[in-house]
């Protein structure tokens, strides 16, 4: 089976066994054929953040389990607890809720992918993350086919981390995700989160004026997005490559002695340097590689975004990223790490 249409870098690779479930049950008579059971598994959602760099010789599941609905409403918080099949798309559920009139992950908007990848990686954007409002999740474990809840605490969520990433890699499969909503409205005491200066700027920009609805700042997150990063329908993408480093302080106040215009953001323990401006600074921002018109290379409006134009290998793609990781090292004493699974 080709995997082509199935990861958003549009990589021709193939599976060996490819096969779609739409339930938890449907995923626990899939996981005990022997054929299933023998080989290597690879749950799939949106294929938004992997680089395949050769074909896949096992069982790729692809996760179809759908399902949108508001658990429960709690009058004395204004809050819901809505809960999204891990198979929908994230930016499904983000539409779903506005629509419901719940505010808490407008500014998650147009992120690719579905709501199961989300809490792997802790999903985030424009000043919020999935962590903010995630309640739990609810997810089957490969080797019993047994079910289990995850609390937020469970999940240990980090930056772009939790336990899926890590300590529980391939454990277990995310059948559906439970978050916990805002109603707006009097008296409640919440307004749509808008710390993240883009934000602020593009509203102005959009001429939205005042305390804006969460479809406002939805709107302001899809005008930014859509400025920057390349829509994977026309070219291949997984967004951001790497992560964001953290440094020192120590390192940073050295950094920006030599780079007065170095941005950084303070996190506990350091400063977190965005990686696109050392990419940038390194001077790969919008290189093409390859014959012609170029297969691929690194994004023009964001330079943390390497691009596949068609033509290219995982493994070119793995290489300049290589490149770039040196290069960066070596002008900055800085390591990148990728954010991208590379399979
Ligand atoms: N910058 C440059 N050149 C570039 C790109 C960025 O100089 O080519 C500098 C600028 O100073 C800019 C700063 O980096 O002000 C921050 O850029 P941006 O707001 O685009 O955010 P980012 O740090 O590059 C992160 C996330 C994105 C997320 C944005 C917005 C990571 C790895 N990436 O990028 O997430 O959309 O913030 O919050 O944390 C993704 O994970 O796939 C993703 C797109």
């Amino acid at each position: 089976v080709s995997l082509r249409s199935y990861n958003t870098f549009g990589l021709d690779v193939r599976a060996r066994y490819f096969a779609r479930f739409a339930s938890a049950d449907e995923l626990r008579q899939l996981l005990r054929l022997p054929e299933v059971q023998r080989r290597e598994k690879l749950i799939l959602g949106g294929g938004s953040n992997l680089l395949f760099t050769q074909d896949f010789d096992g069982v790729v599941l692809k996760n179809e389990i759908c399902g949108l609905q508001i658990l429960s409403e709690d009058a004395t918080d204004n809050t819901a607890l809505v809960r999204a099949g891990a198979g929908e798309s994230w930016h499904g559920l983000v539409e779903y809720a506005l629509d419901q009139g719940l505010s808490g992950i407008e500014n998650l908007s147009l992120i690719p992918g579905t709501v199961g990848a989300a809490p792997l990686q802790n999903i985030g954007a424009y000043g919020a993350e999935l962590r903010d409002t995630f309640d739990h999740l609810e997810a089957l474990e490969l080797a019993t086919g047994e079910g289990r809840v995850f609390s937020a605490a469970e999940c240990g969520f980090g930056y772009r981390e939790s336990v899926f990433k890590n300590v529980l890699k391939n454990q277990y499969v995310v059948t559906a995700v439970a978050l916990r909503l805002h109603r707006l409205g009097q008296p409640a005491g919440y307004a749509p989160n808008v710390r993240y200066g883009a934000i602020a700027e593009t509203l102005a920009e959009l001429g939205i004026e005042g305390e804006p609805t969460p479809q406002e700042v939805s709107r302001a997150v899809v005008h930014i997005r859509r400025s920057k990063l390349p829509d994977p329908a026309q070219v291949g993408n997984a967004g951001s490559f790497f992560k964001n480093p953290e440094v020192s302080q120590a390192k940073f106040d050295q950094l920006k002695a030599a780079h007065p215009d170095l941005p950084g953001y303070p996190v506990p323990g350091g400063v977190k340097v965005p990686a696109g401006w050392l990419i940038e600074r390194a001077g790969w921002k919008g290189l093409r590689r390859g014959p012609g018109e170029g297969t691929h290379g690194v994004h023009d409006r964001q330079a943390l975004v390497l691009v596949h134009h068609g033509g290219a290998t995982g493994n070119d793609l793995r290489q300049l990223a290589q490149e770039i990781i040196s290069s960066v090292s070596q002008q900055f004493g800085i390591e990148l790490h990728p954010e991208v699974n590379i399979l």
